[in-house]
């Protein structure tokens, strides 16, 4: 008796799958199948897959060719059903060639030629589109999402803007995409979509130009810097169908949003305090960014990332806010605590550029706390710590490459599907982040000068 497996997505099931499929099971007596959930398929960077687990298991089952089902959510699971199911062979698909072999120690590698002009990823892009995004800026962020979007299903980043010549055509140079530097709307002309990743202070301009002319806009965090300008953006994009998306990443990774499950879920008892953390250094000098007069400084630099389990967790009806500072002689600041009331609750927002803390989140509870070490932002892991130690249960998550894929997988998602509910960052959580933002620069009277921009 000849026991084989295999192991795939399955998603869309397609004439690809079917052949695999009957290739492996004609290998031996019995096939086994493993299926992928869709944590296992993030981990391993394929995103945006369409069917639900349940969904790709019965269309293995349909097809008549396997005896057994399971499932596969974690790395090494192979070797584990190897021994578990008395495995003979396994067998993949040619594009897994050589990556398997280290299994020849456990049993036959099998690789079999891929059907060819067939696959998930053909049909996802036939069924869903694919969405042509244009990247306004051409910095540090802009490379970190062209290579993200590599991971992600429907989406092709077609061609990017700089204002400046040489940016522009470096830019487009090194990563291969068209690139426009005169005019903005020639280049809107050339995309679907935008993401704006540029000075805070451009934001507006840039996203309002683009919702104008029906284009998504993915917006780089803060998005902007008073609650009538995000009230704006939202309502232009309502007017005109299209999607717009503050990108504060954190908000869409996994970790994060098993955080926020967890927390609400009742672990930790109710929840009395939030304190979020996150500080950079950045020397100060004449013309940096970051210590613009105007719109410098910690808080609007890094606030985002601190606000966000605050608003997830505590949500928008704050009693009260107050910011404590220390600032350079141009007023912009170093270090910034906003301590918030709620009705039952108090939380902390702490940022810094020019002075060092732990960047952690804390979330305390009644019958225990949350703790996430930095770097939080991009969760990797966290802790439910408790009364007695013994008890404390650490939780992980996947956070691969620079974590942008998530908020882009969502906006590729929220453009094809319009009735898909962007739960994990709302409208109503990007205008709380825009009020905040509003709040602080009153409150160190720069609000002018960012009025006059
Ligand atoms: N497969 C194949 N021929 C195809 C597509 C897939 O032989 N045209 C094989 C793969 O090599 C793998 C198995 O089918 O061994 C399951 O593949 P899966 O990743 O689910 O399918 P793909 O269509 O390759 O999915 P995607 O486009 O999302 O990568």
């Amino acid at each position: 008796m000849k026991k084989v497996i295999t192991y795939g997505s399955f998603d869309l099931f397609h004439e690809g799958h079917y052949n695999l499929l009957k290739r492996a099971k004609a290998l031996g007596d019995e096939l086994i199948v493993g299926v992928t959930t869709e944590q296992y398929d993030v981990y391993r960077g394929k995103m945006n897959v369409v069917d639900s687990l349940m969904r790709r298991i019965d269309n293995v089952r349909q097809s008549g060719l396997a005896d057994e089902i399971i499932v596969e959510d974690h790395e090494g699971q192979k070797v584990e059903d190897i021994q578990k199911y008395g495995i003979d062979i396994i067998a993949f698909g040619s594009d897994w060639v050589d990556k398997f072999d280290y299994l020849k120690e456990y049993c036959e590698v099998v690789y079999f030629d891929r059907t060819q002009n067939v696959s998930s990823t053909i049909l996802r892009h036939e069924r869903l589109g694919v969405v042509n995004l244009g990247i306004v800026g051409t910095g540090r962020i802009a490379e970190r999402l062209f290579q993200e979007a590599k991971f992600v299903s429907g989406v092709d980043v077609s061609c990017a803007y700089n204002p400046r010549q040489s940016s522009a055509r470096k830019f487009g140079e090194a990563f291969e995409v068209a690139y426009c530097h005169d005019s903005y709307e020639a280049f809107l002309d050339k995309v679907d979509a935008v993401y704006v990743a540029t000075p805070h202070e451009t934001h507006y301009d840039y996203a309002r130009r683009a919702l104008i002319l029906g284009k998504h806009v993915l917006c780089e965090k803060p998005m902007v810097l008073s609650e009538l300008e995000a009230r704006e953006l939202y309502n232009i994009a309502d007017e005109n169908k299209v999607v717009l998306m503050e990108a504060v990443k954190t908000a869409y990774a996994p970790g994060f949003i098993n955080l926020l499950a967890i927390a609400r879920g009742g672990r930790i008892g109710t929840i009395y305090d939030v304190e979020a953390a996150f500080t950079k250094l950045t020397p100060y000098g004449p013309g940096i960014r970051e210590y613009d007069p105007a719109v410098g400084g910690s808080f609007t630099e890094l606030a985002s990332y601190s606000l966000l389990p605050i608003v997830k967790l505590l949500g928008h009806d704050y009693k009260s806010i107050a910011f404590e500072s220390f600032r350079t002689e141009n007023g912009t600041d170093l270090y910034t605590k906003a301590h918030f009331k709620y009705d039952n609750a108090t939380a902390t927002a702490k940022t810094g550029i020019g002075v060092k803390s732990e960047g952690q989140l804390i979330v305390s509870g009644t019958k225990g706390y949350i703790l996430a070490k930095s770097p939080w932002w991009l969760l990797k892991s966290f802790e439910v710590c408790y009364e007695r130690t013994h008890e404390n249960e650490t939780f992980s998550a996947p956070f691969p490459g620079f974590g942008l894929r998530f908020e882009l997988a969502d906006f590729v998602r929220n453009i094809s599907d319009t009735t898909h509910q962007n739960y994990k960052f709302s409208k109503e959580d990007s205008i709380f982040m825009s009020i905040v933002m509003e709040q602080f620069l009153k409150s160190t009277r720069r609000r002018e000068k960012y009025e006059k921009i």
